[in-house]
């Protein structure tokens, strides 16, 4: 690169910064100068020879399997090759995904993984982005306090992850195509940490492992069943603490969530 270019970029960069840009909102960068070169013109007519009949038609080609699986195959293949969860998110970290490019650390989980207690978050945000380590910003801080309040400590009795490993640019909800392509990888999470328990953490991860269109308010409170290779699983889905610090009167739900998981985890409410 001409170091004219460069600097020119350079600078266009640092005015970004001073006007306050701190993160890429967009999966991938995008060529705005090719966006806008002009369309090149079709070439002339020749006086060539008079173009020949359209040959008949072909029949149809038979299907071709395609050579290199799609996304979602390919993450179910290298999650079921993992032997233990060292493996596991060395896979996660070699599968191909936009998200990689865009995030700077893979978060893969926190927590005691043999305390037979499991939670399932959405996806990292900033701080979990920067540290690798899942609900340790400001929704995590509530999560550790809420706990906390219920005799619960990550560092002793649960464990914690989330459906994508990776953050969106931005913060947005994952999507569709983002959750299928890293289910797999969280149902071998699953599989390899053998939880008793799980606790669904807001609606995204409460959809995604019940397979439910239903909205969190009506999944959380009650246990459910997540279905998993080695059988049913007890989930219990609840608020997510960012939605408890943006709505401060739910609190009083997930409280009542709270008090359940402690009377299930003392043997009082056996999961229905
Ligand atoms: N929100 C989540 O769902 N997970 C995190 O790790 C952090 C915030």
């Amino acid at each position: 690169m001409e170091a004219g270019y460069r600097e020119e970029l350079l600078a266009a960069l640092r005015l970004q910064l001073e006007w306050g840009v701190d993160e890429a909102l967009e999966d991938a960068p995008v060529d705005r100068f090719a966006a806008r070169a002009p369309v090149p013109e079709a070439p002339p007519p020749t006086l060539a020879a008079p173009a020949l009949a359209a040959p008949a038609a072909r029949p149809a080609a038979r299907a071709v399997l395609p050579l290199v699986p799609p996304p979602a195959a390919a993450a179910a293949a290298l999650a079921a090759a993992a032997q233990d969860l060292a493996a596991l998110k060395s896979a996660i970290a070699e599968a191909d995904s936009p998200l990689r490019d865009t995030a700077t650390n893979l978060v893969f989980s926190d927590g005691v993984a043999e305390s037979g207690l499991m939670m399932v978050g959405e996806a990292p945000g900033a701080d979990e982005d920067r540290l690798g380590r899942p609900f340790v910003g400001v929704s995590g801080q509530l999560l550790d306090r809420m706990l906390a309040s219920i005799g619960l400590d990550r560092t002793k009795n649960f464990y914690l992850t989330n459906i994508l490993p990776w953050r969106p640019p931005g913060n947005r909800t994952p999507t569709d195509a983002e959750i299928t392509l890293f289910l797999p990888f969280l149902m071998r999470h699953i599989e390899l940490v053998r939880p008793r328990h799980l606790v669904l953490l807001g609606g995204v991860s409460a959809k995604a492992l019940l397979r439910s269109k239903d909205g969190i308010t009506r999944l959380r409170g009650r246990w459910h069943q997540v279905e998993t290779p080695s059988g049913p699983l007890p989930a219990l889905a609840t608020l997510h603490p960012a939605y408890l610090l943006r709505t401060p009167s739910a609190k009083r739900e997930a409280w009542s969530d709270l008090l359940l998981l402690r009377r299930t985890l003392d043997g009082d409410a056996a999961p229905r």
